[in-house]
């Protein structure tokens, strides 16, 4: 059956709905080169607007997932979890969640991704370590897998191929921050990793894509129930992204950061919140174990090395260096370390991820364009945090750049993403809700 792009670009524009046959069309034709681009970025702008129903997203999502392979993992004979963030600034979570998870005897086939407007992916942080590699074929990766538990590579194009291509598209075309478009690019994608439970870290706050509190449980409740349509346990847990998590933003910097959390160190709430993910990706796979239960041994496993151990396993296993996990020294380090001081005593009242976020993005630990390199050196390490009290003169920030320029102009976006006050803020939790 042919239909014609323009009158279905129309029905949904003027908030009609499409039937499954013609969203599996849009989706194949697409696939095929026979939709341009700029056809498809006016659809999915319709969608912005007017959204999908839930049989539209089930048929919109299924198009995406066979778009490519379905992994069988069933050599693997542990539960199989993943972990997903909706996206954030300074969340390095799934480095220590992985190799946390899997000392407790559950496989984590994880496949992440670069780093999206202001947000920051796991690929990017972890092509930090020398060596290693996030490009495995699909065989090395389940290698890997039973190897190690857990393995830890950028998406192929065997997997849900289209959700690359549309996310590229949606990241160029202002369409990214739609419930219905995120919840079908991370559903189609990790239910084709071929896992039986999935745990989604849905970020709220000013570097979320949510912003909105009531949104981001919107949000959540879409991919919890679309996930368990398409036959994998799911939940999701709320958390904040008001400011960075833990203290540093830019890929080398953070990988430091999770190795000391992987060492029993490090920022509280990068703890926290990888302790709270952790135990949902636990008792999801083993649906007896009480959360409780689950938390003290996964702190003891911080606590012990034994997360770490196994996270050096990995490292080595894809090709880096394992020693970066006793010397994060070995990671890359900018030339240039400059402070910047607070301008006032008082309380840190605001320091804006998003703002943070776009900075960091300037500096060079993102991209401006799909084809830019990232550089894995610079970013920001950040001394005071919303609500801390500092005094005039004390570090705020260190910025780690390639030149005193790009230093500069990173000082001067977080004078803009700081704000001071004589009381402390409101306090935000940093684990808002679960879901369902
Ligand atoms: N993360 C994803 O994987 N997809 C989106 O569309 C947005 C965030």
């Amino acid at each position: 059956m042919n239909y014609s792009m323009p009158e279905l670009i129309s029905t949904k524009r003027d908030g009609g709905v499409l039937a499954p046959e013609e969203l599996e069309w849009i989706i194949a034709e697409y696939t095929a080169d026979r939709i341009p681009d700029y056809q498809l970025s006016a659809f999915l702008m319709a969608i912005i607007f007017q959204g999908l129903n839930g049989d539209e997203l089930s048929a919109w999502t299924d198009a995406m997932l066979h778009s490519g392979d379905v992994l069988d993992l069933s050599s693997t004979s542990m539960p199989k979890v993943d972990k997903h963030s909706t996206g954030g600034v300074g969340d390095k979570i799934s480095i220590p969640l992985a190799p946390l998870v899997t000392a407790c005897g559950v496989a984590i086939p994880m496949m992440s991704g670069r780093g999206l407007g202001h947000t920051g992916g796991t690929v990017d942080k972890l092509e930090s370590i020398p060596g290693f590699r996030t490009d495995l074929e699909l065989d090395e990766f389940q290698d890997v897998l039973a190897d190690v538990g857990c393995a830890m590579i950028r998406q192929t194009p065997a997997i849900a191929p289209l959700d690359g291509r549309l996310y590229a598209l949606r990241d160029v075309t202002a369409t990214v921050p739609s419930i219905p478009l995120i919840s079908a690019s991370i559903v189609s994608k990790k239910v084709a990793e071929g896992i039986e439970a999935l745990v989604l870290d849905v970020k709220y706050g000013s570097g979320a894509f949510m912003r909105d509190p009531d949104r981001a449980v919107l949000l959540a409740e879409t991919l919890v129930d679309l996930a368990e349509s398409e036959g994998v346990r799911a939940s999701a847990l709320l958390t904040s992204m008001e400011q960075p998590l833990g203290c540093t933003v830019g890929n080398a910097l953070e990988v430091r950061e999770a190795v000391d959390c992987l060492r029993g160190e490090g920022p509280a709430d990068l703890r926290e919140v990888t302790l709270a993910l952790a135990a949902e990706c636990v008792v999801a796979a083993v649906p007896d174990a009480t959360t409780a239960e689950v938390c003290s041994g996964l702190e003891a496993m911080l606590d012990d090395g034994r997360a770490l151990a196994r996270f050096a396993h990995l490292v080595e296993r894809q090709g880096g260096d394992p020693d970066v996990t006793a010397r994060t020294d070995l990671l890359p380090e900018a030339p240039l370390r400059v402070t910047w001081e607070s301008p006032a005593d008082g309380f840190v009242t605001r320091a804006d991820a998003y703002e943070i976020g776009v900075a960091a993005v300037e500096l060079g630990a993102g991209r401006r364009r799909i084809e830019d390199e990232v550089d894995p050196a610079v970013g920001v390490e950040l001394f005071a945090r919303r609500g801390m009290s500092v005094q005039r003169g004390e570090p705020v920030a260190e910025v780690h750049a390639r030149t005193e320029g790009a230093a500069q102009a990173m000082i001067l976006r977080l004078q803009a993403a700081y704000e001071f006050g004589e009381a402390p803020p409101e306090e935000l939790p940093l684990v808002l809700r679960r879901v369902p």
